[in-house]
């Protein structure tokens, strides 16, 4: 087999915040391909970078009283407890703003300008008013050219994946101020996109074959001109004025490139500084990164998710190939994570915290294997689902394979001094039988049929736990008569568990490594399973490889803190949680989050609205956002509630007012004493933006106790 030579990349993720969990996705995606290759002997070159251009970094670190460098070191020191924490093997990881991507992004700039692919227009371009600034198109929002869709940002649809310029949109707003734009004149440079050699070049480039067929066709949608007259192709705007954080563009002062131009690049730049760093000569490659990504042998992958496909598709292989540079092989999109079938909010994060997943000991594994679980080589969304979750982990990977061995090895170990058996034909039968699937199991690897390679190896687990019910092992170890039988048996479990650990390796990493020290082999690669331990191999001490999930570990992973809990608790929809709508979802958002799906009236009468009277009130010793309710529900003896509202209401203005509490709902143990049900006050979405909290109260007439029907 040749030694394929793989450069891969996830996409450059934003240096504007922490991982979240579908970057964590990502990455998981990639590094099981990535394993998977190795193990295969192939060379692989696996690199990322933060992303650290672009003007909502600049008026974040602006914000936060910070360059923007220091911004983004900042946030760079804190990705290795992820990386680490789920095992994922980048052999680099840099930044955009590195040298050698400023180089980089010039050289390219100036061969495609030598192309006869750059030109210069002077433009109206969008201008605060209020703020006095061109307005970023990530802060600028409207209505959706193509397809209509409100609350679309200025340069791409996230709901039709369309790339336009901001001046394309529908009723545009500014979202630092609220003001309707202006238009402003400067020169801008244009990457000339809608040139015919570009078109030409892209038509075969997206349409050749290699690309996932559904990304093929949203490429295609993109080249058709529709009614309007916007072709998918328009020239793109590759730069912006200054104050701008990023790269100047040669010979024009006061000019930089947009984010996007220089971010792809720094795929390459990350590549070029881990050769920087000698990494590859450690490695026995002896070219330099020019020559290498010269060498047509040397194959270029790039994993991301589905938001960002026009830039990979069409921008990118167009300005590599008009700078005469290699075009990448493929690009693999993937669909995006949902938490509980919600779709997360980039804004206000998502239900899964990857960190404190960590923090709480849940083992990255379970994560790896619910992942690879999950994921097809389409561009579908995953779902991240609790019950699922603790199910496939305990029921599936501890319970049938992890099994395996801890229902043979006790017995290698104990009865026959940690050595193998002669295998019986079943026996030999069985494991030639897993032998056989390696074939399949690489392929659907290679093709990121990841479910279909989990499925494929849990029927096999099944089919070794059916034998282990035949032969029954712990019965076979009382009668001395039976001794063959047992060890034979247990034989073949190792035997075809060291095959099950060998084609899970690229999920389970760290797992697989314990497994061989146990087991006493090298490290496990494809071709290692045409082999077998055979009769007299010595194994280790069996020592338990994985606990099951605790389901009580979710209940805690998808709590709030604390503080954000009370707060959130007196609001009837509570905005922070992980079935919080998207703020952004449509055009009349009332409050700022989308109307809760539709429930019966059965569902609603299940919820017990009482009216109440606050009989006192009192601040809380040690919190500076609770008050603590006294409430008269007419019932024979008052109730206890905590309410997050301290900042917006004096006691003394509480105490004789009337109010709505939810009367049934579960007493929950806080840290200053029992809370008997939730005061009902209404809020925005955005407090930060629209500030205040409201208490209900009812019209005059009403008595503490009346139900609210
Ligand atoms: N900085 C750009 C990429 C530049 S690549 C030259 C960017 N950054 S990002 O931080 O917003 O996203 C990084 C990656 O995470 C993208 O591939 C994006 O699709 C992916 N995801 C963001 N949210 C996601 C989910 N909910 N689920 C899965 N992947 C998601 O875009
Ligand atoms: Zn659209």
């Amino acid at each position: 087999m040749t030694v394929r030579q793989l450069f891969v990349t996830t996409a450059l993720p934003y240096a504007n915040g922490n991982f979240h969990i579908g970057h964590i996705m990502e990455y998981i995606q990639a590094d099981i391909w990535v394993r998977f290759q190795r193990m295969q002997g192939h060379q692989v070159y696996f690199v990322c970078a933060d992303d650290a251009h672009g003007a909502p970094i600049m008026i974040a670190a602006q914000k936060a009283g910070i360059t923007p460098q220091q911004f983004v070191a900042n946030i760079a020191k804190g990705r290795q407890p992820y990386l680490e924490g789920f095992h994922i093997a980048f052999d680099n990881w840099h930044s955009t703003d590195g040298p050698e991507n400023h180089e980089l992004a010039q050289q390219i700039y100036l061969d495609l300008e030598a192309a006869g692919l750059i030109e210069r227009r002077t433009i109206e371009q969008y201008f605060d008013p209020e703020k006095s600034m061109f307005l970023p198109d990530r802060f600028i929002k409207g209505i959706c050219p193509k397809c209509a869709s409100p609350d679309q940002y200025g340069d791409s649809c996230e709901n039709c994946g369309a790339v336009y310029s901001p001046t394309d949109l529908l009723h545009p707003r500014s979202t630092l101020s609220g003001a309707t734009p202006v238009l402003k004149s400067s020169e801008h440079f244009f990457f000339k996109l809608s040139h015919p050699k570009c078109v030409e070049y892209l038509k075969t480039w997206t349409q050749d074959g290699k690309l996932q067929s559904e990304v093929a066709n949203k490429v295609k949608e993109w080249f058709t001109p529709n009614e309007d007259g916007l072709t998918g192709l328009s020239d793109w705007d590759i730069s912006r004025d200054a104050p701008y954080f990023g790269i100047e563009i040669p010979n024009a002062p006061g000019k930089y490139f947009y984010v996007w131009l220089d971010a792809p690049v720094g795929y390459l730049a990350s590549l070029k500084n881990y050769f920087a760093k000698g990494g590859p000569l450690a490695r026995g490659e002896t070219r330099s990164f020019e020559n290498f990504m010269a060498s047509p042998e040397v194959e270029q992958y790039h994993f991301i998710g589905k938001d960002i496909t026009y830039f990979h598709t069409l921008f990118w292989p167009a300005m590599l190939h008009f700078s005469q540079r290699k075009t990448p092989n493929n690009i693999f999109v993937h669909g995006f994570i949902t938490v509980s079938g919600e779709k997360m909010s980039k804004s206000r994060g998502t239900g899964i915290d990857p960190l404190k997943y960590l923090s709480i000991g849940m083992n990255p594994e379970w994560m790896r294997y619910y992942i690879a679980a999950k994921l097809n080589a389409r561009v579908e969304d995953v779902d991240f689902n609790p019950d699922d979750f603790v199910a496939r982990v305990n029921a599936d990977l501890v319970g049938k394979y992890i099994n395996i061995a801890s229902r043979s090895a006790g017995f290698i170990g104990k009865l026959f001094d940690h050595r193998l058996g002669a295998l019986s034909p079943e026996g030999q039968a069985l494991v030639s039988q897993l032998q056989g699937q390696a074939s399949s199991i690489a392929q659907g690897y290679e093709e990121r049929e990841f479910a279909k390679v989990m499925r494929e190896i849990m029927l096999l687990a099944d089919q070794v736990n059916a034998f282990v019910d035949q032969y029954k092992p712990w019965e076979a170890a009382k009668k001395p008569e039976l001794r063959d039988q047992l060890w034979s048996t247990c034989s073949t479990c190792i035997e075809c568990f060291r095959l099950l650990s060998l084609y899970l390796k690229p999920v389970l990493p760290q797992l697989v490594s314990s497994v061989e020290a146990f087991l006493g082999v090298e490290s496990l690669r494809f071709e290692h399973a045409t082999q077998r331990l055979g009769a007299g191999w010595e194994i280790g001490n069996y020592k338990h490889l994985m606990q099951r999930v605790d389901p009580a570990m979710l209940d805690q992973l998808f709590e709030l803190e604390p503080s954000r809990e009370i707060a959130a608790s007196n609001t009837p929809t509570p905005s922070n949680s992980p079935s919080a709508k998207d703020a952004s979802a449509g055009p009349f958002i009332p409050g700022g989050e989308a109307i809760a799906p539709e429930i019966s009236i059965d569902e609603f009468a299940k919820t017990d609205l009482r009216i109440a009277l606050i009989t006192a009130c009192e601040a809380v010793e040690g919190s500076n956002k609770l008050l603590r309710l006294t409430l008269d529900v007419g019932e024979e003896k008052t109730r206890q509630v905590f309410s997050g509202i301290a900042k917006h209401y004096q006691p003394q203005d509480l105490v004789g007012q009337l109010t709505v509490v939810v009367a049934n709902l579960a007493p929950r143990a806080m840290k200053f004493g029992l809370s008997e049900g939730m005061v009902l006050a209404a809020s925005h979405a955005q407090e930060k933006e629209h500030p205040g909290v409201f208490v209900l109260t009812p019209w005059p007439g009403a008595k503490p106790g009346m139900r609210i029907h």
